[in-house]
């Protein structure tokens, strides 16, 4: 849809993807990745606190705050209901697909083969994660996704790193690209918030602000 796109354009170009297990990091790790120049952010459902730390980073000023791995209805539903700024699949089922197109929350499918692609297209998507990225391809499968497809729109995500996330965007048919590297594992344990500023700032090219 068209408002997954004006997301993922603003989204500085890289989307920070987020996996949150103590409540009290989602503030401070929001802040931080903001004076880096990150301020659209996925976080994944993928442990206990993922629902109370979106709504945490939901109060910190200029930061659009996404929810990750939704692999269910019911969780997009409950997504509605928390107000996410959009929404994050690794996968497109059916089901999926269908709800994303009526939902009120701006819903990114991903997919990994041109049927998928095809499948989507047909549902009324034309943007989508392209997961797992590096696992599938890359680079190189983009390019090929581009001579029968060139109208779909891509955020690249698995894979993608320091090293290659500029060659990622240097492709006509890549929006943003999504990765963790941003939120390195240890950096959030030690709270080391002038790291992840640091690498937020390294892939924006801001300065720390
Ligand atoms: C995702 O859910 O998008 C991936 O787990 C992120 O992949 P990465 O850790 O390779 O960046």
């Amino acid at each position: 849809s068209a408002s997954v796109k004006q997301i993922l354009e603003s989204a500085s170009p890289v989307l920070p993807v987020i996996a949150i297990d103590n409540l009290e990091d989602a503030v401070p790790l929001a802040k931080a990745l903001k004076a880096g120049g990150l301020t659209v952010l996925e976080v994944t459902l993928r442990t206990d606190v993922a629902f109370d730390a979106i709504k945490a980073m939901q109060g910190v000023e200029g930061i659009t705050v996404g929810a990750g791995t939704v692999k269910n209805v019911r969780q997009l539903k409950d997504l509605e209901e928390l107000g996410v700024d959009f929404a994050v699949s690794p996968g497109s089922t059916h089901e999926l697909l269908e709800a994303g197109i009526e939902s009120s929350i701006p819903f990114l499918p991903a997919v990994s083969t041109v049927s998928e692609m095809i499948k989507g297209l047909d549902t009324g998507y034309d943007c989508f994660k392209f997961f797992p990225a590096s696992a599938f391809g890359g680079i190189s499968a983009l390019k090929a996704f581009y001579g029968p497809l060139p109208e779909l729109q891509f955020c690249p995500t698995g894979g993608v790193s320091a090293d290659n996330f500029k060659d990622y965007l240097a492709l006509p048919n890549v929006i943003c690209v999504g990765g963790s590297w941003v939120v390195p594992k240890n950096a959030l344990k030690n709270r080391d918030w002038n790291h992840i500023t640091e690498l937020a700032r390294q892939a924006t090219g801001h300065s720390v602000s």
